[in-house]
């Protein structure tokens, strides 16, 4: 008969994996209950605190619909999301860098023109964005397909607006044969993720705040190009320095040009420029 102290536990409870036959799965649980184990010897958890942690990722469950993702909150709110997508696509070879995807996109939204305006009907200042789909060595990428959505200039996304079933500011568009996009939309500002649930619970206990700096969201792909799930961020939005989701990245923070009104527009408006680079995909390697 064996029994275990608060040290020989950690060895035993790996032990009990010798006849698991998936190497990666052993290797990560092995490394999951080592660092798990360390942790609760560290901070010395009380069985209040257990039951607490229990009771929390059982109300992130609870929280979990077909539109709503608490877990994937709650990873990207402790910064595992974006250290997640930092390993798998780091920006090599000069590649765009990628950032999380957040729980907004919608998949299929409408393939449109080159130059659509995809604010009809969204709170916002109008902002022209273009610019080109490039590869790593300065190819333009012809047909690249860009996949945008954005929140409003107020900060809130189609889902988020009751009585809202129609897709606003989201569209799908194609690049031309130099690899050129333009397309309207507005100028995205700074929004709190969900705190209705668990992990607002979790961020008021921690004093965070919840925002995110203004930013669209794009996934760019092209044939034969990893895709990259990715931002723009706009250089002087708030909040910039302290992303609730840690997904801010230098070399996606977009200058935004104010214009007055002029023949183009006859309100004020916005102007950005941003190329973006794939790289190609490598045999055997996933994008
Ligand atoms: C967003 O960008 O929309 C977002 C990303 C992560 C969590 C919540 C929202
Ligand atoms: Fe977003």
């Amino acid at each position: 008969m064996r029994e275990f102290d608060e040290k020989s536990i950690t060895a035993a409870v790996i032990e009990r994996m010798a006849e698991c036959r998936d190497p990666r799965f052993k290797q990560v649980m092995t490394s999951l209950v080592t660092h798990l184990h360390d942790f609760v010897r560290e901070v010395r958890l009380t069985e209040a605190e257990w039951l607490t942690a229990i009771q929390f990722l059982t109300e992130v469950g609870k929280t979990c619909t077909a539109k709503r993702q608490e877990y994937i909150l709650l990873s990207d709110t402790l910064g595992v999301s974006v250290l997640v997508i930092t390993l798998n696509h780091p920006a090599d070879q000069g590649s765009v860098e990628s950032t999380v995807m957040g729980p907004f996109y919608w998949e299929n939204a409408p393939d449109l023109p080159l130059g659509t305006d995809l604010s009809a009907g969204v709170k916002g200042e109008p902002t022209f964005y273009s610019g080109r789909v490039l590869s790593v060595d300065g190819q333009p990428l012809a047909n690249a397909l860009l996949d945008i959505w954005s929140g409003d200039g107020e900060g809130n996304y189609d889902m988020q607006i009751p009585g809202e079933t129609q897709m606003k500011a989201r569209g799908r568009i194609r690049t031309d044969a130099e690899g050129r996009y333009w397309f309207r939309s507005i100028k995205p500002t700074f929004y709190p993720v969900p705190t209705d649930g668990p992990v607002g619970v979790m961020l008021r206990k921690m004093g965070r705040h919840p925002f995110r700096p203004g930013h669209i969201h794009m996934i760019v792909s092209a044939e034969g190009y990893a895709p990259v799930t990715t931002h723009l961020f706009v250089a002087d939005s708030q909040y910039l320095d302290s992303d609730a989701v840690f997904g801010m990245k230098r070399s996606l923070v977009a200058q935004f040009e104010r214009h007055p009104p002029d023949e183009r527009l006859n309100t004020p408006y916005y102007t950005v420029e941003y190329d973006f680079r794939l790289r190609p995909v490598q045999e055997g390697i996933a994008g």
